[in-house]
Protein backbone atom coordinates (compact mmCIF):
# COMPACT_ATOMS: atom_id res chain seq x y z
CA UNK A 1 0.00 0.00 0.00
CA UNK A 2 2.60 2.76 0.87
CA UNK A 3 4.59 1.32 -2.07
CA UNK A 4 1.62 2.07 -4.03
CA UNK A 5 1.35 5.65 -2.69
CA UNK A 6 4.61 6.29 -3.72
CA UNK A 7 4.41 5.27 -6.77
CA UNK A 8 1.59 7.54 -7.62
CA UNK A 9 3.29 10.59 -6.10
CA UNK A 10 6.51 9.90 -8.58
CA UNK A 11 3.86 9.57 -11.41
CA UNK A 12 2.14 13.14 -10.16
CA UNK A 13 5.80 14.51 -9.81
CA UNK A 14 7.29 13.29 -13.20
CA UNK A 15 3.63 14.33 -14.53
CA UNK A 16 4.07 17.94 -13.05
CA UNK A 17 7.97 17.68 -14.25
CA UNK A 18 7.19 16.99 -17.43
CA UNK A 19 4.16 19.91 -17.41
CA UNK A 20 6.54 22.26 -16.34
CA UNK A 21 9.45 21.42 -18.41
CA UNK A 22 7.00 21.10 -21.82
CA UNK A 23 5.57 24.66 -21.08
CA UNK A 24 9.01 26.18 -20.58
CA UNK A 25 10.55 24.53 -23.61
CA UNK A 26 7.04 26.43 -25.55
CA UNK A 27 8.04 29.09 -24.65
CA UNK A 28 11.87 29.52 -25.30
CA UNK A 29 10.59 28.02 -28.61
CA UNK A 30 8.25 30.61 -28.85
CA UNK A 31 11.34 33.34 -28.15
CA UNK A 32 13.65 32.50 -30.29
CA UNK A 33 11.61 32.25 -32.99
CA UNK A 34 10.49 35.59 -32.73
CA UNK A 35 13.49 37.50 -31.35
CA UNK A 36 16.02 34.85 -30.08
CA UNK A 37 19.69 34.59 -31.34
CA UNK A 38 18.70 31.79 -33.90
CA UNK A 39 16.12 34.51 -35.05
CA UNK A 40 17.99 36.03 -38.22
CA UNK A 41 19.55 32.59 -38.99
CA UNK A 42 15.71 30.85 -39.42
CA UNK A 43 14.46 34.00 -41.14
CA UNK A 44 17.15 34.97 -44.12
CA UNK A 45 14.60 36.65 -45.30
CA UNK A 46 14.79 38.94 -42.37
CA UNK A 47 17.08 41.70 -43.52
CA UNK A 48 17.87 45.17 -42.15
CA UNK A 49 16.00 47.56 -44.08
CA UNK A 50 16.34 51.12 -45.11
CA UNK A 51 13.55 52.02 -42.38
CA UNK A 52 14.92 49.98 -39.57
CA UNK A 53 17.63 52.30 -39.53
CA UNK A 54 15.23 54.99 -38.55
CA UNK A 55 14.12 53.43 -35.53
CA UNK A 56 15.83 54.91 -32.34
CA UNK A 57 17.44 51.53 -31.39
CA UNK A 58 19.18 51.08 -34.66
CA UNK A 59 20.94 54.35 -33.54
CA UNK A 60 21.23 53.98 -29.92
CA UNK A 61 24.31 51.85 -29.21
CA UNK A 62 23.49 48.14 -28.34
CA UNK A 63 25.39 47.03 -25.16
CA UNK A 64 27.03 44.08 -25.47
CA UNK A 65 25.02 41.16 -24.16
CA UNK A 66 28.18 39.83 -22.40
CA UNK A 67 29.13 43.25 -20.45
CA UNK A 68 25.60 42.21 -19.06
CA UNK A 69 25.24 40.92 -15.83
CA UNK A 70 22.41 39.43 -13.57
CA UNK A 71 23.38 39.50 -10.13
CA UNK A 72 22.81 37.33 -8.02
CA UNK A 73 20.33 39.12 -5.08
CA UNK A 74 18.20 39.71 -8.01
CA UNK A 75 17.80 36.09 -8.83
CA UNK A 76 17.28 35.29 -5.21
CA UNK A 77 14.61 37.74 -4.90
CA UNK A 78 12.25 36.70 -8.18
CA UNK A 79 11.05 33.27 -7.69
CA UNK A 80 11.31 30.49 -10.50
CA UNK A 81 7.82 29.53 -10.87
CA UNK A 82 4.98 28.84 -13.37
CA UNK A 83 3.86 32.58 -13.80
CA UNK A 84 4.08 33.91 -17.36
CA UNK A 85 6.54 36.94 -16.54
CA UNK A 86 8.72 34.56 -14.53
CA UNK A 87 9.18 31.84 -16.85
CA UNK A 88 10.25 34.89 -19.51
CA UNK A 89 12.83 36.03 -17.26
CA UNK A 90 14.15 32.75 -16.46
CA UNK A 91 14.22 31.89 -20.13
CA UNK A 92 16.36 35.44 -20.92
CA UNK A 93 18.16 34.53 -17.73
CA UNK A 94 19.33 30.73 -19.35
CA UNK A 95 20.26 32.88 -22.82
CA UNK A 96 22.48 35.24 -21.20
CA UNK A 97 24.00 32.47 -19.22
CA UNK A 98 24.54 30.64 -22.23
CA UNK A 99 26.70 33.72 -23.48
CA UNK A 100 23.73 34.70 -26.20
CA UNK A 101 21.75 37.71 -26.30
CA UNK A 102 18.47 36.38 -25.19
CA UNK A 103 16.54 39.56 -26.43
CA UNK A 104 18.42 40.24 -29.71
CA UNK A 105 15.05 41.87 -30.45
CA UNK A 106 12.84 42.45 -34.10
CA UNK A 107 13.31 46.40 -34.36
CA UNK A 108 10.20 46.45 -36.57
CA UNK A 109 7.68 48.39 -34.92
CA UNK A 110 4.94 47.60 -36.77
CA UNK A 111 5.74 43.59 -36.43
CA UNK A 112 6.28 43.28 -32.94
CA UNK A 113 2.89 42.82 -31.83
CA UNK A 114 2.12 39.31 -30.51
CA UNK A 115 -0.69 38.91 -33.13
CA UNK A 116 -1.10 35.38 -32.76
CA UNK A 117 -2.93 35.21 -29.35
CA UNK A 118 -3.03 31.55 -29.30
CA UNK A 119 0.27 31.74 -28.17
CA UNK A 120 -0.80 33.73 -24.85
CA UNK A 121 -3.58 31.64 -24.70
CA UNK A 122 -1.21 28.77 -24.76
CA UNK A 123 1.19 30.06 -21.88
CA UNK A 124 -0.85 31.70 -19.81
CA UNK A 125 -3.84 29.68 -18.73
CA UNK A 126 -6.24 32.37 -18.00
CA UNK A 127 -5.46 35.21 -20.43
CA UNK A 128 -9.25 35.62 -21.25
CA UNK A 129 -10.22 36.46 -17.90
CA UNK A 130 -7.32 38.86 -17.55
CA UNK A 131 -8.87 43.14 -17.88
CA UNK A 132 -8.79 43.99 -21.69
CA UNK A 133 -5.69 46.86 -21.37
CA UNK A 134 -3.49 43.97 -19.15
CA UNK A 135 -4.11 42.05 -22.51
CA UNK A 136 -3.27 44.29 -24.36
CA UNK A 137 0.03 45.04 -22.33
CA UNK A 138 0.65 42.00 -23.13
CA UNK A 139 0.48 41.66 -26.62
CA UNK A 140 3.41 44.42 -26.90
CA UNK A 141 5.24 43.36 -24.17
CA UNK A 142 8.05 43.18 -26.96
CA UNK A 143 7.75 46.33 -28.62
CA UNK A 144 10.28 48.52 -27.31
CA UNK A 145 11.30 51.24 -30.22
CA UNK A 146 8.33 53.33 -31.01
CA UNK A 147 8.67 55.97 -33.72
CA UNK A 148 10.05 59.18 -32.71
CA UNK A 149 7.49 61.92 -33.33
CA UNK A 150 9.05 65.10 -31.96
CA UNK A 151 12.58 65.12 -30.94
CA UNK A 152 15.32 67.49 -29.38
CA UNK A 153 18.65 66.10 -31.15
CA UNK A 154 20.40 69.05 -29.56
CA UNK A 155 18.82 69.18 -26.04
CA UNK A 156 22.45 68.71 -24.85
CA UNK A 157 24.45 70.80 -27.04
CA UNK A 158 24.89 73.93 -25.91
CA UNK A 159 23.12 77.43 -28.46
CA UNK A 160 25.49 79.56 -27.79
CA UNK A 161 28.69 77.59 -28.68
CA UNK A 162 30.81 79.00 -25.98
CA UNK A 163 29.39 77.65 -23.27
CA UNK A 164 30.38 73.76 -21.55
CA UNK A 165 28.15 70.80 -22.99
CA UNK A 166 27.85 69.38 -19.77
CA UNK A 167 24.84 68.40 -18.05
CA UNK A 168 24.40 68.16 -14.13
CA UNK A 169 20.73 67.58 -14.16
CA UNK A 170 18.43 66.32 -16.60
CA UNK A 171 14.37 66.65 -15.81
CA UNK A 172 12.51 64.28 -17.88
CA UNK A 173 9.11 64.40 -17.14
CA UNK A 174 6.34 62.24 -17.42
CA UNK A 175 3.69 64.14 -19.29
CA UNK A 176 0.92 64.01 -21.79
CA UNK A 177 0.01 65.29 -24.85
CA UNK A 178 -3.31 67.62 -23.39
CA UNK A 179 -1.04 68.79 -20.13
CA UNK A 180 -0.06 72.22 -21.53
CA UNK A 181 -0.86 74.38 -18.44
CA UNK A 182 1.20 71.82 -15.95
CA UNK A 183 4.19 72.23 -18.61
CA UNK A 184 4.35 75.64 -18.57
CA UNK A 185 4.27 76.04 -14.47
CA UNK A 186 6.81 73.39 -14.65
CA UNK A 187 9.34 75.62 -17.17
CA UNK A 188 8.61 78.90 -14.97
CA UNK A 189 9.41 77.43 -11.58
CA UNK A 190 11.56 74.41 -10.77
CA UNK A 191 12.24 72.85 -14.39
CA UNK A 192 13.72 76.27 -15.57
CA UNK A 193 16.72 75.28 -17.99
CA UNK A 194 20.08 77.28 -18.07
CA UNK A 195 23.00 77.12 -15.69
CA UNK A 196 21.86 77.35 -12.14
CA UNK A 197 23.89 78.52 -8.73
CA UNK A 198 27.70 77.87 -9.62
CA UNK A 199 27.16 76.95 -13.57
CA UNK A 200 25.29 73.88 -12.80
CA UNK A 201 23.55 73.04 -15.80
CA UNK A 202 19.89 71.74 -16.03
CA UNK A 203 17.88 71.09 -19.01
CA UNK A 204 14.31 69.93 -19.25
CA UNK A 205 12.35 67.09 -21.37
CA UNK A 206 8.85 66.15 -21.44
CA UNK A 207 8.37 62.56 -22.34
CA UNK A 208 4.73 62.41 -24.41
CA UNK A 209 3.01 59.80 -26.47
CA UNK A 210 0.92 60.00 -29.42
CA UNK A 211 -2.38 62.51 -28.87
CA UNK A 212 -5.74 61.39 -28.67
CA UNK A 213 -7.03 60.68 -32.12
CA UNK A 214 -10.65 62.58 -30.93
CA UNK A 215 -8.51 66.02 -30.56
CA UNK A 216 -6.80 66.79 -33.89
CA UNK A 217 -5.95 70.14 -32.90
CA UNK A 218 -3.51 69.01 -30.58
CA UNK A 219 -0.69 67.63 -32.88
CA UNK A 220 -0.19 71.25 -34.09
CA UNK A 221 -0.48 73.01 -31.16
CA UNK A 222 2.10 70.32 -30.05
CA UNK A 223 4.90 70.87 -32.69
CA UNK A 224 4.34 74.78 -32.29
CA UNK A 225 4.92 74.24 -28.35
CA UNK A 226 7.69 72.26 -29.56
CA UNK A 227 9.53 74.53 -31.83
CA UNK A 228 9.34 77.67 -29.70
CA UNK A 229 10.42 75.89 -26.06
CA UNK A 230 12.42 72.68 -27.44
CA UNK A 231 11.79 70.38 -24.69
CA UNK A 232 9.16 68.19 -25.98
CA UNK A 233 10.06 64.56 -27.10
CA UNK A 234 7.39 62.27 -28.34
CA UNK A 235 6.77 58.76 -29.46
CA UNK A 236 3.69 57.42 -31.34
CA UNK A 237 2.36 55.16 -28.46
CA UNK A 238 -0.83 55.42 -26.71
CA UNK A 239 -1.13 57.42 -23.64
CA UNK A 240 -1.70 54.82 -20.77
CA UNK A 241 -0.43 53.83 -17.12
CA UNK A 242 0.23 50.51 -18.77
CA UNK A 243 2.59 52.41 -21.24
CA UNK A 244 4.64 53.82 -18.99
CA UNK A 245 7.69 51.47 -18.91
CA UNK A 246 7.73 51.98 -22.65
CA UNK A 247 8.20 55.30 -22.15
CA UNK A 248 11.03 54.86 -19.62
CA UNK A 249 12.50 52.83 -21.99
CA UNK A 250 11.99 54.96 -25.25
CA UNK A 251 13.60 58.07 -22.63
CA UNK A 252 16.39 55.61 -22.09
CA UNK A 253 17.14 55.15 -25.71
CA UNK A 254 16.94 58.77 -26.03
CA UNK A 255 19.12 59.56 -23.76
CA UNK A 256 22.01 57.28 -24.68
CA UNK A 257 21.89 58.81 -27.86
CA UNK A 258 21.29 63.03 -26.88
CA UNK A 259 22.51 63.51 -23.54
CA UNK A 260 24.34 60.26 -23.11
CA UNK A 261 26.86 62.60 -20.46
CA UNK A 262 24.46 63.95 -18.49
CA UNK A 263 25.37 63.41 -14.53
CA UNK A 264 22.31 63.25 -13.13
CA UNK A 265 18.40 62.58 -14.34
CA UNK A 266 15.34 63.32 -12.38
CA UNK A 267 12.35 61.19 -13.48
CA UNK A 268 8.78 62.29 -12.62
CA UNK A 269 5.36 63.54 -12.94
CA UNK A 270 4.38 66.93 -14.55
CA UNK A 271 2.22 67.58 -11.33
CA UNK A 272 5.02 67.20 -8.59
CA UNK A 273 6.50 69.78 -6.71
CA UNK A 274 10.36 69.91 -6.65
CA UNK A 275 12.76 72.04 -4.79
CA UNK A 276 15.78 72.75 -6.92
CA UNK A 277 17.05 75.08 -5.64
CA UNK A 278 18.60 78.70 -6.36
CA UNK A 279 21.03 81.51 -5.77
CA UNK A 280 20.63 80.53 -1.29
CA UNK A 281 18.88 77.30 -1.35
CA UNK A 282 20.68 73.91 -1.40
CA UNK A 283 17.90 71.40 -2.10
CA UNK A 284 18.09 68.92 -5.16
CA UNK A 285 21.27 70.83 -7.29
CA UNK A 286 23.06 71.28 -3.57
CA UNK A 287 22.41 67.68 -2.47
CA UNK A 288 23.40 66.05 -5.81
CA UNK A 289 26.64 68.36 -5.77
CA UNK A 290 27.44 68.13 -2.16
CA UNK A 291 27.74 63.48 -3.10
CA UNK A 292 30.91 61.85 -2.44
CA UNK A 293 32.07 60.84 -6.14
CA UNK A 294 31.85 56.70 -5.04
CA UNK A 295 28.05 57.31 -4.52
CA UNK A 296 27.36 59.81 -7.32
CA UNK A 297 27.81 57.16 -9.85
CA UNK A 298 25.78 55.08 -8.38
CA UNK A 299 23.17 57.31 -6.78
CA UNK A 300 19.26 55.58 -7.09
CA UNK A 301 17.16 57.73 -4.67
CA UNK A 302 13.68 58.99 -3.29
CA UNK A 303 10.49 57.74 -1.54
CA UNK A 304 11.32 54.01 -1.74
CA UNK A 305 8.69 51.38 -1.17
CA UNK A 306 10.62 48.86 0.55
CA UNK A 307 8.16 45.64 0.83
CA UNK A 308 5.76 45.81 -1.79
CA UNK A 309 3.94 43.45 -3.12
CA UNK A 310 1.65 43.03 -6.40
CA UNK A 311 -1.93 43.73 -5.98
CA UNK A 312 -4.24 41.09 -6.56
CA UNK A 313 -8.07 43.28 -6.72
CA UNK A 314 -8.88 43.40 -10.32
CA UNK A 315 -10.43 46.50 -9.91
CA UNK A 316 -7.05 47.98 -8.73
CA UNK A 317 -5.35 50.14 -11.03
CA UNK A 318 -1.98 48.32 -10.34
CA UNK A 319 -3.61 45.16 -10.71
CA UNK A 320 -1.41 42.22 -11.16
CA UNK A 321 -2.58 38.55 -12.40
CA UNK A 322 -1.07 36.25 -10.51
CA UNK A 323 -1.19 33.89 -13.55
CA UNK A 324 1.28 36.89 -14.64
CA UNK A 325 3.66 37.64 -11.68
CA UNK A 326 4.10 35.99 -8.86
CA UNK A 327 6.51 37.38 -6.02
CA UNK A 328 7.72 40.39 -4.41
CA UNK A 329 8.47 43.31 -5.80
CA UNK A 330 12.45 44.26 -5.45
CA UNK A 331 13.04 47.50 -3.71
CA UNK A 332 11.93 50.75 -5.88
CA UNK A 333 11.52 54.46 -5.82
CA UNK A 334 8.00 55.82 -6.40
CA UNK A 335 7.87 56.86 -9.60
CA UNK A 336 6.00 60.62 -8.50
CA UNK A 337 9.87 61.22 -8.82
CA UNK A 338 12.91 60.12 -7.95
CA UNK A 339 17.05 61.14 -9.05
CA UNK A 340 19.42 58.39 -10.91
CA UNK A 341 23.27 59.27 -12.03
CA UNK A 342 23.73 59.32 -15.88
CA UNK A 343 26.41 56.24 -15.38
CA UNK A 344 23.64 53.75 -13.69
CA UNK A 345 20.96 54.75 -16.85
CA UNK A 346 23.61 53.22 -19.29
CA UNK A 347 24.14 50.32 -17.50
CA UNK A 348 20.31 50.42 -16.97
CA UNK A 349 19.21 50.22 -20.71
CA UNK A 350 21.86 46.99 -20.68
CA UNK A 351 20.14 44.95 -18.55
CA UNK A 352 16.54 46.31 -19.64
CA UNK A 353 17.27 44.38 -22.77
CA UNK A 354 17.74 41.17 -20.49
CA UNK A 355 14.71 41.97 -17.97
CA UNK A 356 11.29 41.73 -19.66
CA UNK A 357 8.67 44.56 -19.51
CA UNK A 358 6.71 44.85 -16.66
CA UNK A 359 3.37 46.76 -16.75
CA UNK A 360 4.29 49.31 -13.75
CA UNK A 361 7.64 51.82 -14.65
CA UNK A 362 8.84 52.21 -11.02
CA UNK A 363 8.76 48.72 -10.52
CA UNK A 364 10.48 47.86 -13.21
CA UNK A 365 12.63 50.28 -12.91
CA UNK A 366 13.68 48.34 -9.31
CA UNK A 367 13.69 45.29 -10.72
CA UNK A 368 16.45 46.43 -13.58
CA UNK A 369 18.62 48.23 -10.47
CA UNK A 370 18.18 45.46 -8.47
CA UNK A 371 19.48 42.78 -11.40
CA UNK A 372 22.39 45.60 -11.34
CA UNK A 373 23.71 45.01 -7.89
CA UNK A 374 22.13 48.48 -6.85
CA UNK A 375 19.91 49.38 -3.66
CA UNK A 376 17.70 52.35 -4.28
CA UNK A 377 18.38 55.33 -1.31
CA UNK A 378 15.33 56.29 0.49
CA UNK A 379 15.41 60.22 1.42
CA UNK A 380 12.85 61.97 3.59
CA UNK A 381 13.11 65.01 1.49
CA UNK A 382 10.97 63.16 -1.10
CA UNK A 383 7.20 62.84 -0.11
CA UNK A 384 5.36 61.01 -3.58
CA UNK A 385 2.60 60.47 -1.11
CA UNK A 386 1.89 64.38 0.22
CA UNK A 387 2.98 66.00 3.84
CA UNK A 388 0.31 66.48 6.06
CA UNK A 389 -2.67 68.19 5.26
CA UNK A 390 -1.81 70.93 7.57
CA UNK A 391 1.69 71.64 5.81
CA UNK A 392 0.70 71.55 2.53
CA UNK A 393 0.74 75.68 2.33
CA UNK A 394 3.56 75.93 4.72
CA UNK A 395 6.24 77.22 2.56
CA UNK A 396 8.86 76.33 5.33
CA UNK A 397 7.52 72.93 4.82
CA UNK A 398 8.28 72.84 1.22
CA UNK A 399 11.93 74.40 1.18
CA UNK A 400 12.96 71.95 3.29
CA UNK A 401 12.06 68.88 1.32
CA UNK A 402 13.19 68.10 -2.08
CA UNK A 403 10.13 66.54 -3.88
CA UNK A 404 6.14 67.01 -2.62
CA UNK A 405 3.21 65.38 -4.56
CA UNK A 406 1.14 66.62 -5.84
CA UNK A 407 0.70 70.07 -7.07
CA UNK A 408 -1.76 71.78 -9.31
CA UNK A 409 0.10 74.42 -11.71
CA UNK A 410 -1.32 77.65 -9.97
CA UNK A 411 0.08 76.14 -6.64
CA UNK A 412 3.53 75.23 -8.21
CA UNK A 413 4.01 78.63 -8.95
CA UNK A 414 2.52 80.42 -5.92
CA UNK A 415 4.93 77.53 -3.48
CA UNK A 416 7.73 78.12 -6.08
CA UNK A 417 7.65 81.97 -5.75
CA UNK A 418 7.24 81.93 -1.83
CA UNK A 419 10.24 79.69 -1.15
CA UNK A 420 12.39 82.04 -3.17
CA UNK A 421 10.94 85.16 -1.31
CA UNK A 422 13.70 87.02 0.15
CA UNK A 423 11.23 87.75 3.09
CA UNK A 424 10.72 84.39 4.11
CA UNK A 425 12.45 83.20 7.28
CA UNK A 426 12.22 79.27 8.31
C1 LIG B 1 7.37 45.05 -40.27
O1 LIG B 1 6.30 44.20 -39.94
C2 LIG B 1 5.14 44.38 -40.76
C3 LIG B 1 4.02 43.53 -40.20
O2 LIG B 1 4.50 42.26 -39.84
C4 LIG B 1 5.49 44.05 -42.21
O3 LIG B 1 4.38 44.28 -43.04
C5 LIG B 1 6.64 44.97 -42.66
O4 LIG B 1 7.05 44.63 -43.97
C6 LIG B 1 7.82 44.83 -41.71
N1 LIG B 1 8.82 45.82 -42.05
C7 LIG B 1 10.11 45.53 -42.10
C8 LIG B 1 11.00 46.66 -42.42
O5 LIG B 1 10.55 44.43 -41.90
C1 LIG C 1 29.70 70.73 -27.74
O1 LIG C 1 29.21 69.71 -28.61
C2 LIG C 1 29.22 70.06 -29.97
C3 LIG C 1 28.56 68.96 -30.76
O2 LIG C 1 28.95 67.71 -30.31
C4 LIG C 1 30.66 70.32 -30.41
O3 LIG C 1 30.68 70.72 -31.75
C5 LIG C 1 31.25 71.44 -29.54
O4 LIG C 1 32.61 71.61 -29.86
C6 LIG C 1 31.13 71.07 -28.05
N1 LIG C 1 31.57 72.21 -27.23
C7 LIG C 1 32.37 72.09 -26.17
C8 LIG C 1 32.71 73.34 -25.46
O5 LIG C 1 32.78 71.00 -25.79
C1 LIG D 1 0.59 51.02 -25.75
O1 LIG D 1 0.84 51.64 -26.98
C2 LIG D 1 0.57 50.86 -28.11
C3 LIG D 1 1.02 51.62 -29.34
O2 LIG D 1 0.27 52.77 -29.51
C4 LIG D 1 -0.91 50.53 -28.16
O3 LIG D 1 -1.19 49.72 -29.27
C5 LIG D 1 -1.29 49.84 -26.89
O4 LIG D 1 -2.68 49.66 -26.87
C6 LIG D 1 -0.87 50.61 -25.67
N1 LIG D 1 -1.03 49.77 -24.50
C7 LIG D 1 -1.90 50.03 -23.53
C8 LIG D 1 -1.93 49.06 -22.41
O5 LIG D 1 -2.61 51.01 -23.54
Amino acid sequence: MRRFKTLGAVVVLVTLFLIYFYSTLHLETAYSRRAGPGGLLKHPTRQVQDSDVKTPSATTPHPDVHEVSVSDVFRETIPRNGAYWNRLLYAALRNLDKGEDPFRRDTNWSGCRETNRELLQNNVHDFASYPVLFQDFLEGMKCRTPPVLLDQPNKCISGDGKADNQTFLLFAIKSTPGNFERRQAVRETWGREGPHQSGLRVRTVFLLGSPPLDDPHLAPLLSFEASHFKDLVQWDFHESLLNLTLKMNAFLQWMLKNCPSASFVFSGDDDVFVNTGGTRLPAVLGYLRSLEPSKASRLYVGHVISTANPLRDPASKYYIPLSFYDGPYPAYAGGGGFLISGALLHRLHAVSRVIPFFPIDDVYTGMCIKAMGVSPEANDGFQTFDVKEEDRENLCVHKSLLLIHQRSPQQTKKLWKGIHSPLLTC
